[in-house]
């Protein structure tokens, strides 16, 4: 079985590229990180690749003079490495149209929180503040508007009586670590599909 070469874009921690390098090292799972591409030096995601064995990229914003030229060198590392599905994961830059033209519906990323609610920045924060009784996380496909294509897969939490940003943001973020590698899996069996925005779900197949 051919597994799916995927492309992870980081800018930071990287929790989330552990936890796909994790579903990957089970050789039954059907995808494989070929690239690791990071537009910090300094993001801490860059040395749990390493450990793993997977090759680096630093594509920095800072060294391209337009948007276009950045999303461009990203687009050729990805093409090179064969990658066939780019996971943003914690990326910190918007995808502007450049990349967008070439990986719409081959280019996923996961929120933490239950999209449509709280696109953007300081989501738990948000959700405090207006007392929500859940929160949680959703994989989507990448579009122009930020955090606002179909969404693959969601996990939901409650919120506790007295949590802090910190801690929502924990409980949402082991459920990050779970939804990440099961979309990548449902998109890389073919259960899960993107077509002109929307999703289409193979049913599954008899084994009687
Ligand atoms: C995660 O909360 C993710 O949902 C958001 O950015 C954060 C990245 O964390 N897009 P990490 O770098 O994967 O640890």
């Amino acid at each position: 079985m051919a597994r799916l070469k995927l492309g992870v874009m980081i800018s930071g921690r990287g929790s989330n590229l552990q936890a796909l390098i994790e579903a990957c090292r089970d050789p039954s799972f059907p995808a494989e990180i070929v690239l690791v591409i990071s537009n910090s030096p300094d993001a801490q995601g860059l040395a749990r690749a390493k450990q793993a064995g997977i090759p680096t990229r630093v594509i920095s914003h800072k060294d391209y003079p337009s948007k276009k030229d950045f999303e461009e060198a990203i687009d050729a590392a990805h093409k090179k490495a064969g990658v066939e599905l780019i996971c943003l994961a914690g990326f910190m830059r918007i995808i502007g149209p450049t990349l967008l033209a070439r990986w719409r519906g081959k280019m996923i990323n996961i929120h933490p929180s239950l999209l449509p609610a709280y696109p953007g920045l300081d989501t738990h924060r948000r959700a405090l503040e207006e007392k929500a009784l859940h929160a949680g996380c959703s994989v989507h496909y990448v579009e122009e508007e930020v955090d606002a294509g179909a969404v693959i897969i969601q996990a939901k939490v409650p919120v506790e009586p007295g949590d802090t940003e910190e801690s929502l943001a924990a409980r949402v973020l082991e459920q990050e670590h779970k939804i990440y590698p099961e979309a990548v899996r449902l998109i890389a069996t073919g259960a899960v599909h993107y077509k002109n925005g929307h999703i289409q779900h193979r049913k599954e197949e008899s084994h009687a």
